[in-house]
Protein backbone atom coordinates (compact mmCIF):
# COMPACT_ATOMS: atom_id res chain seq x y z
CA UNK A 1 0.00 0.00 0.00
CA UNK A 2 1.09 3.66 -0.59
CA UNK A 3 4.69 2.47 -2.11
CA UNK A 4 5.05 5.13 -5.23
CA UNK A 5 6.79 7.51 -4.86
CA UNK A 6 6.24 10.20 -7.32
CA UNK A 7 10.01 11.10 -7.14
CA UNK A 8 10.97 8.09 -9.53
CA UNK A 9 9.28 10.10 -12.33
CA UNK A 10 9.67 13.60 -11.65
CA UNK A 11 9.77 15.75 -14.85
CA UNK A 12 8.79 12.70 -16.98
CA UNK A 13 6.96 13.39 -20.53
CA UNK A 14 3.74 12.80 -17.97
CA UNK A 15 4.81 15.40 -15.95
CA UNK A 16 5.45 18.08 -18.32
CA UNK A 17 1.81 16.88 -19.86
CA UNK A 18 0.11 17.24 -17.08
CA UNK A 19 1.70 20.27 -15.82
CA UNK A 20 1.42 22.03 -19.19
CA UNK A 21 -1.87 21.95 -19.24
CA UNK A 22 -2.66 22.27 -15.77
CA UNK A 23 -0.84 26.10 -15.77
CA UNK A 24 -3.54 26.48 -18.95
CA UNK A 25 -6.40 26.19 -16.42
CA UNK A 26 -4.84 27.61 -13.38
CA UNK A 27 -3.84 30.92 -16.06
CA UNK A 28 -7.25 30.54 -17.46
CA UNK A 29 -9.36 30.92 -13.70
CA UNK A 30 -6.88 33.81 -12.95
CA UNK A 31 -8.85 35.63 -15.46
CA UNK A 32 -11.74 36.45 -13.82
CA UNK A 33 -11.45 38.77 -10.41
CA UNK A 34 -13.53 36.76 -8.16
CA UNK A 35 -11.05 34.31 -6.54
CA UNK A 36 -10.92 30.47 -6.44
CA UNK A 37 -9.81 27.16 -4.51
CA UNK A 38 -7.27 24.79 -6.36
CA UNK A 39 -7.77 21.16 -5.16
CA UNK A 40 -4.72 18.79 -5.67
CA UNK A 41 -6.31 15.18 -4.35
CA UNK A 42 -3.05 13.56 -4.80
CA UNK A 43 -0.53 16.40 -4.44
CA UNK A 44 2.63 14.52 -3.54
CA UNK A 45 5.73 16.40 -1.83
CA UNK A 46 5.86 20.02 -4.11
CA UNK A 47 8.79 20.03 -5.78
CA UNK A 48 11.62 17.49 -6.35
CA UNK A 49 15.34 17.53 -6.72
CA UNK A 50 16.23 15.84 -10.07
CA UNK A 51 19.83 14.94 -8.75
CA UNK A 52 17.95 12.80 -5.66
CA UNK A 53 18.76 9.30 -5.85
CA UNK A 54 14.99 7.91 -6.97
CA UNK A 55 15.13 10.56 -9.21
CA UNK A 56 18.63 9.50 -10.85
CA UNK A 57 17.22 5.87 -10.71
CA UNK A 58 15.71 6.17 -14.93
CA UNK A 59 16.48 9.90 -15.43
CA UNK A 60 12.91 9.70 -16.78
CA UNK A 61 12.90 13.65 -16.45
CA UNK A 62 15.61 13.57 -19.08
CA UNK A 63 13.29 11.90 -21.90
CA UNK A 64 10.23 14.70 -20.04
CA UNK A 65 11.48 17.98 -19.27
CA UNK A 66 15.35 18.00 -19.65
CA UNK A 67 14.13 17.97 -23.67
CA UNK A 68 11.60 21.27 -23.11
CA UNK A 69 14.75 22.90 -21.40
CA UNK A 70 16.90 22.82 -23.95
CA UNK A 71 14.51 24.45 -26.71
CA UNK A 72 13.78 27.82 -27.36
CA UNK A 73 11.00 27.38 -29.48
CA UNK A 74 8.07 26.90 -27.15
CA UNK A 75 4.85 28.08 -28.05
CA UNK A 76 3.93 31.42 -25.60
CA UNK A 77 1.47 29.37 -24.39
CA UNK A 78 3.71 26.86 -22.37
CA UNK A 79 5.27 30.39 -20.91
CA UNK A 80 3.69 30.04 -17.38
CA UNK A 81 4.87 26.43 -16.85
CA UNK A 82 7.93 27.01 -18.37
CA UNK A 83 8.40 30.15 -16.04
CA UNK A 84 7.55 27.89 -12.95
CA UNK A 85 10.19 25.33 -13.71
CA UNK A 86 12.47 28.36 -14.33
CA UNK A 87 11.52 29.61 -11.01
CA UNK A 88 12.71 26.72 -9.63
CA UNK A 89 16.15 26.48 -11.16
CA UNK A 90 17.59 30.65 -10.65
CA UNK A 91 21.16 29.79 -11.52
CA UNK A 92 19.82 28.35 -15.47
CA UNK A 93 20.91 24.76 -14.95
CA UNK A 94 17.97 22.25 -14.43
CA UNK A 95 18.22 20.32 -10.94
CA UNK A 96 14.70 20.97 -9.09
CA UNK A 97 11.00 19.93 -10.71
CA UNK A 98 7.68 21.64 -9.38
CA UNK A 99 4.89 19.56 -8.15
CA UNK A 100 1.12 20.51 -8.85
CA UNK A 101 0.91 22.22 -5.86
CA UNK A 102 4.34 24.87 -6.62
CA UNK A 103 3.00 25.23 -10.13
CA UNK A 104 -0.29 26.71 -8.83
CA UNK A 105 1.38 28.43 -6.04
CA UNK A 106 3.35 30.67 -8.63
CA UNK A 107 -0.23 30.86 -10.54
CA UNK A 108 -2.61 31.47 -7.55
CA UNK A 109 -3.29 35.39 -6.69
CA UNK A 110 -3.05 36.34 -3.03
CA UNK A 111 -7.24 36.06 -2.60
CA UNK A 112 -6.78 32.40 -4.29
CA UNK A 113 -6.83 29.21 -2.11
CA UNK A 114 -5.44 25.71 -2.15
CA UNK A 115 -5.97 22.87 -0.51
CA UNK A 116 -3.51 19.61 -1.25
CA UNK A 117 -4.00 16.33 0.10
CA UNK A 118 -2.21 13.51 -0.05
CA UNK A 119 -2.37 9.67 1.50
CA UNK A 120 1.68 8.99 2.48
CA UNK A 121 2.03 10.21 5.80
CA UNK A 122 5.98 11.23 5.39
CA UNK A 123 5.63 12.95 1.94
CA UNK A 124 2.66 14.59 3.23
CA UNK A 125 4.84 15.81 5.99
CA UNK A 126 7.37 16.84 3.52
CA UNK A 127 4.71 19.09 1.90
CA UNK A 128 3.65 20.51 4.92
CA UNK A 129 7.40 21.50 5.97
CA UNK A 130 7.52 23.06 2.48
CA UNK A 131 4.30 25.49 2.21
CA UNK A 132 4.58 25.99 6.07
CA UNK A 133 4.87 29.25 5.28
CA UNK A 134 2.12 29.64 2.57
CA UNK A 135 -0.78 31.30 3.75
CA UNK A 136 -2.87 30.62 1.51
CA UNK A 137 -2.16 26.79 1.45
CA UNK A 138 -3.77 23.90 3.67
CA UNK A 139 -2.41 20.79 3.43
CA UNK A 140 -4.30 17.78 4.77
CA UNK A 141 -3.50 13.43 5.03
CA UNK A 142 -6.56 12.68 3.62
CA UNK A 143 -7.37 9.94 0.87
CA UNK A 144 -7.64 12.00 -2.37
CA UNK A 145 -10.87 9.94 -3.08
CA UNK A 146 -12.55 11.76 0.19
CA UNK A 147 -11.37 15.07 -0.41
CA UNK A 148 -13.99 15.41 -2.96
CA UNK A 149 -16.64 15.01 -0.90
CA UNK A 150 -14.58 16.93 2.07
CA UNK A 151 -13.80 19.61 0.34
CA UNK A 152 -16.46 20.41 -2.91
CA UNK A 153 -17.83 22.63 -3.43
CA UNK A 154 -15.33 25.35 -2.25
CA UNK A 155 -16.65 28.40 -0.38
CA UNK A 156 -15.74 30.48 -3.12
CA UNK A 157 -17.77 28.49 -5.23
CA UNK A 158 -15.00 28.81 -8.22
CA UNK A 159 -12.56 25.91 -8.15
CA UNK A 160 -10.00 24.16 -10.13
CA UNK A 161 -9.42 20.56 -9.12
CA UNK A 162 -6.29 18.19 -10.33
CA UNK A 163 -6.80 14.18 -9.42
CA UNK A 164 -3.53 12.87 -10.64
CA UNK A 165 -3.98 9.65 -8.22
CA UNK A 166 -0.87 7.14 -8.65
CA UNK A 167 -2.35 4.26 -10.57
CA UNK A 168 -0.60 1.42 -8.90
CA UNK A 169 -3.27 -0.55 -7.46
CA UNK A 170 -6.47 -2.34 -9.61
CA UNK A 171 -9.32 -0.20 -9.68
CA UNK A 172 -7.83 3.16 -10.69
CA UNK A 173 -9.62 4.09 -13.44
CA UNK A 174 -13.08 3.12 -12.01
CA UNK A 175 -12.36 4.72 -8.77
CA UNK A 176 -11.70 8.06 -10.61
CA UNK A 177 -14.42 7.52 -13.17
CA UNK A 178 -16.56 7.52 -9.86
CA UNK A 179 -14.81 10.65 -8.80
CA UNK A 180 -15.96 12.61 -11.77
CA UNK A 181 -19.24 12.01 -11.29
CA UNK A 182 -19.45 12.73 -7.86
CA UNK A 183 -17.01 15.71 -7.82
CA UNK A 184 -19.98 17.26 -10.71
CA UNK A 185 -22.54 16.87 -8.13
CA UNK A 186 -21.54 18.02 -6.41
CA UNK A 187 -20.27 20.80 -7.67
CA UNK A 188 -21.66 21.33 -11.63
CA UNK A 189 -19.73 24.50 -12.47
CA UNK A 190 -16.61 23.33 -11.08
CA UNK A 191 -13.41 22.72 -13.21
CA UNK A 192 -12.16 19.20 -13.15
CA UNK A 193 -8.91 18.00 -14.44
CA UNK A 194 -8.34 13.60 -14.29
CA UNK A 195 -4.87 12.66 -15.06
CA UNK A 196 -4.83 8.77 -16.16
CA UNK A 197 -2.47 6.49 -17.72
CA UNK A 198 -2.50 5.21 -21.26
CA UNK A 199 -2.34 1.04 -19.77
CA UNK A 200 -4.46 -1.92 -19.86
CA UNK A 201 -7.24 -1.44 -22.68
CA UNK A 202 -10.02 -3.17 -21.48
CA UNK A 203 -9.64 -1.14 -18.42
CA UNK A 204 -9.38 2.44 -20.17
CA UNK A 205 -12.16 1.37 -22.73
CA UNK A 206 -14.12 0.81 -19.42
CA UNK A 207 -13.16 4.20 -18.15
CA UNK A 208 -14.47 5.75 -20.88
CA UNK A 209 -17.85 3.92 -21.25
CA UNK A 210 -18.60 5.35 -17.32
CA UNK A 211 -17.21 8.76 -17.75
CA UNK A 212 -19.76 8.87 -20.85
CA UNK A 213 -22.42 6.96 -18.68
CA UNK A 214 -22.25 9.36 -16.04
CA UNK A 215 -24.20 11.59 -18.00
CA UNK A 216 -22.13 14.55 -17.28
CA UNK A 217 -21.44 17.10 -19.84
CA UNK A 218 -18.90 18.99 -21.29
CA UNK A 219 -15.93 17.04 -20.98
CA UNK A 220 -12.78 17.15 -22.85
CA UNK A 221 -10.05 14.41 -23.38
CA UNK A 222 -6.81 15.24 -23.88
CA UNK A 223 -4.04 12.64 -25.12
CA UNK A 224 -0.14 12.37 -25.65
CA UNK A 225 0.99 9.04 -26.21
CA UNK A 226 5.04 8.95 -26.95
CA UNK A 227 5.65 5.14 -28.05
CA UNK A 228 3.76 3.00 -30.16
CA UNK A 229 0.92 1.06 -29.05
CA UNK A 230 2.47 -2.43 -28.67
CA UNK A 231 5.07 -0.62 -25.78
CA UNK A 232 5.17 -2.52 -23.24
CA UNK A 233 8.37 -1.66 -21.00
CA UNK A 234 7.18 1.25 -19.16
CA UNK A 235 4.89 4.19 -19.59
CA UNK A 236 3.48 4.58 -22.89
CA UNK A 237 1.04 7.86 -23.06
CA UNK A 238 -1.01 9.45 -20.83
CA UNK A 239 -4.22 12.03 -20.62
CA UNK A 240 -6.40 13.52 -19.26
CA UNK A 241 -10.22 14.38 -19.03
CA UNK A 242 -10.89 18.17 -18.21
CA UNK A 243 -14.68 19.04 -17.19
CA UNK A 244 -16.08 21.99 -17.51
CA UNK A 245 -13.06 23.51 -19.71
CA UNK A 246 -12.61 27.02 -19.70
CA UNK A 247 -13.09 28.72 -22.93
CA UNK A 248 -10.81 28.88 -25.38
CA UNK A 249 -9.18 25.85 -23.44
CA UNK A 250 -9.17 23.26 -26.22
CA UNK A 251 -8.08 25.03 -28.57
CA UNK A 252 -4.74 25.96 -26.38
CA UNK A 253 -4.52 22.38 -25.77
CA UNK A 254 -4.56 21.50 -29.87
CA UNK A 255 -1.61 24.51 -30.15
CA UNK A 256 0.58 22.85 -27.25
CA UNK A 257 -0.14 18.99 -27.56
CA UNK A 258 1.49 18.82 -31.32
CA UNK A 259 4.32 20.98 -30.69
CA UNK A 260 4.88 18.38 -27.12
CA UNK A 261 4.50 15.24 -28.78
CA UNK A 262 7.53 16.53 -31.41
CA UNK A 263 9.74 17.32 -28.35
CA UNK A 264 8.87 14.21 -26.30
CA UNK A 265 7.86 11.58 -28.65
CA UNK A 266 10.01 9.00 -30.16
CA UNK A 267 10.75 9.32 -33.60
CA UNK A 268 7.41 8.25 -35.88
CA UNK A 269 6.36 6.56 -33.17
CA UNK A 270 3.85 9.24 -30.89
CA UNK A 271 0.67 10.87 -31.47
CA UNK A 272 -1.91 13.05 -29.53
CA UNK A 273 -5.46 14.10 -29.40
CA UNK A 274 -8.28 16.35 -28.19
CA UNK A 275 -11.61 15.49 -28.65
CA UNK A 276 -14.89 15.71 -26.65
CA UNK A 277 -15.75 12.70 -24.71
CA UNK A 278 -19.47 14.17 -24.10
C1 LIG B 1 1.22 10.98 -9.38
S1 LIG B 1 1.63 11.42 -7.76
C2 LIG B 1 1.09 13.08 -7.62
C3 LIG B 1 1.94 14.07 -8.31
C4 LIG B 1 1.47 15.49 -8.15
N1 LIG B 1 0.05 15.63 -8.42
C5 LIG B 1 2.23 16.39 -9.09
O1 LIG B 1 1.76 16.60 -10.22
O2 LIG B 1 3.27 16.91 -8.72
C6 LIG B 1 0.39 10.61 -6.81
C7 LIG B 1 0.48 10.88 -5.30
O3 LIG B 1 -0.70 10.38 -4.70
C8 LIG B 1 -0.38 9.81 -3.44
N2 LIG B 1 -1.49 8.90 -3.15
C9 LIG B 1 -1.64 7.59 -3.45
N3 LIG B 1 -2.87 7.18 -3.11
C10 LIG B 1 -3.52 8.26 -2.61
C11 LIG B 1 -4.83 8.48 -2.13
N4 LIG B 1 -5.74 7.51 -2.08
N5 LIG B 1 -5.16 9.72 -1.73
C12 LIG B 1 -4.26 10.73 -1.77
N6 LIG B 1 -3.00 10.58 -2.22
C13 LIG B 1 -2.64 9.36 -2.63
C14 LIG B 1 0.97 9.19 -3.65
O4 LIG B 1 1.65 9.05 -2.41
C15 LIG B 1 1.64 10.19 -4.60
O5 LIG B 1 2.35 11.16 -3.88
Amino acid sequence: MLAYRHHFHAGNFADVFKHALLARLLVALAKKEKPFCYLDTHAGIGRYDLAHRWAQKNREYEAGIARLWARRDAPALLAPYLDAVRAENPDGSLGVYPGSPAIAQRLLRSGDRMVLCELNPRDKEALRARFARERRAGVHLLDGFQAVKAFLPPQERRGLMLMDPSFDRKGEYARVAEALAEAHRRFATGVFAFWYPLMEPAALRAFERAVRDSGVPRILQLELWVHPADWTADLRGCGMLVVNPPFGFDAEAREILPWLLEVLAAPGSGGQRVRALS
